[in-house]
């Protein structure tokens, strides 16, 4: 028994807690998930994900034991010495996260707790200040309730979807808030093995070359809450800055892609973040600039910065659908395949996802799609029933007789395939490529890049 590990519960098992409960246990500490929903917790038992990302379920495999998964708070609670909170805060019609899972999520929590040392950390993202509110609800749920006993830190994430596993493992720092040393010093032996220097994880994950280990940020709780907030913001504000750049690159005959290689190379500014296309999104980006610009308006402070950025993003997703008009002219009765529907890729996530927005208008607009994504149609299958569109059983499938291609999502399958010979079989060899799939000068076609002047026929 290895005296360092810990007992941990994790109340939610999306895409951050699911990540959160299976690397802990990689770790090596115990840990029980927990969800309300039986038949995510009945999946997990037989070993089986509800979501696709890369590596989890090889991680989940190599935790053996240390993982199990319950529907019931009495079971994972008193055990705990750490309880991490990772319910989702998905928005309300005014833009504000709805709080009202992290609330059952803490009354339940405070129904259990044992009146031992108890750490109960907020993972989920949280407007400012919910840190404070749910430590009041364990205070006033809690059975046997004394001053000091049950600590709340925030512990926000930072991880991508796709590279989950890669970020929780390697991550570039970790961020601790709370006003209890206790409490930091108790996550901080939870993370122990990750803030040593010759950290590994398995060789499915590779440690990336010059890694060193992450920076332990520890802050006030309030603090820790803004990070979380303002880290998403300044990504989003970065990706339509370089949208808004590559407009004016189209005009001016530049390269968006060569403008923010050279600007990316100054470290003040960095090479990430900066790819121009059809636009962010995902359930987090859009989610926390609506956040923040309301709490703004609470406090009757605006944020202009942040409502340009979402502005921006806006106009890039329709932007996608001008430039195919510009080629095309009229759409109606067109048949147009679209490359990719999750709103990245090796993730089957479809939240606003950049080509729901461009099937949907496309659909408006009398245009007969034709849709593809390696990993993400059965999901849209599901939850994109109120748009029209046909599914293409491969890429090839979609661009067969096509009067024009979009691609929506940078998957590699769409990288390799043989683009040339695609082109031909198309009735018109138009791709509108968004994310800077094709890399290679075509003999046949037109292929249209955001940030870059549109070529004409290349040959
Ligand atoms: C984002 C953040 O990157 C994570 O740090 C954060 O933990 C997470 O939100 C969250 O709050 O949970 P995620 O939404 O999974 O992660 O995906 P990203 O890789 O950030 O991509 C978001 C969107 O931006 C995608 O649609 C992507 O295509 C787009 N993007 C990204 C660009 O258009 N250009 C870029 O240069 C980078």
């Amino acid at each position: 028994q290895d005296t360092r590990a810990l007992q941990v519960a994790v109340v939610g098992t999306g895409y951050v807690g699911l990540g959160t409960a299976i690397m802990l246990a990689y770790l090596g500490h115990h840990v029980v998930g927990l969800d309300v929903d039986e038949n995510k917790v009945a999946m997990l038992r037989r070993g089986q994900l509800p979501i696709y990302e890369p590596h989890l379920d090889q991680l989940m495999l190599d935790s053996g034991d240390r993982l199990r998964w319950t529907t019931s708070y009495a079971e994972a609670i008193p055990d705990a010495d750490v309880i991490f909170i990772c319910v989702g805060t998905p928005p309300l019609p005014s833009g504000q996260p709805n709080l009202s899972y992290v609330a059952d999520a803490a009354q339940s929590i405070a129904g259990h707790l044992n009146g031992k040392l108890q750490v109960v950390v907020n993972k989920s993202t949280v407007p400012i200040g919910t840190g404070d509110w749910v430590a009041r609800m364990l205070e006033e749920h809690a059975p046997d309730y004394h001053e000091g006993r049950y600590l709340v830190v925030s512990n926000p994430e930072f991880l991508r979807e796709g590279t989950a596993m890669h970020d929780s493992l390697y991550p570039d720092r970790i961020v601790l808030g709370s006003d209890s040393p206790v409490g930091i010093a108790q996550l901080v032996r939870l993370y122990e093995p990750l803030l040593d220097q010759s950290f590994e994880a398995p060789g499915y994950v590779p440690r990336p070359a010059g890694y060193t280990r992450p920076e332990l940020v520890t802050t006030s709780l309030s603090s820790a809450e803004m990070i979380k907030y303002a880290a998403n913001a300044f990504l989003a504000l970065k990706i339509s800055f370089a949208n808004e750049i590559a407009g004016l690159c189209e005009w001016v005959d530049a390269d968006i892609a060569e403008v923010t290689r050279g600007i990316g190379h100054d470290q003040r500014i960095g090479p990430r973040f900066l790819e121009a296309g059809a636009g962010w999104g995902g359930s987090c980006f859009g989610k926390d600039t609506s956040a923040l610009i309301s709490i703004g308006r609470e406090y009757g402070y605006d944020m202009p910065i942040l409502a340009a950025a979402v502005e921006i993003n806006r106009r890039q997703r329709q932007l996608v659908i001008t430039k195919l008009q510009q080629h095309l002219h009229r759409l109606k009765g067109k048949r147009v395949a679209v490359l990719g529907m999750a709103f990245k890729p090796n993730t089957d996530d479809l939240r606003d996802s950049p080509a729901h927005d461009c099937i949907a208008r496309l659909g408006e607009l009398g245009v007969q799609v034709v849709a593809h994504d390696p990993i993400a149609m059965p999901r849209a299958r599901e939850e994109w029933r109120h748009l029209r569109y046909h599914e293409a059983a491969s890429a090839e499938a979609a661009l067969h007789g096509a009067d024009a291609a979009i691609i929506m999502t940078e998957w590699n399958e769409y990288r390799q395939l043989d683009w040339a010979g695609a082109l031909r079989r198309m009735r018109n060899p138009l791709v509108i490529d968004t994310r800077r799939v094709i890399t290679a000068a075509l003999p046949v076609g037109t292929v249209e890049q955001i940030g870059k002047r549109a070529p004409g026929v290349l040959v």
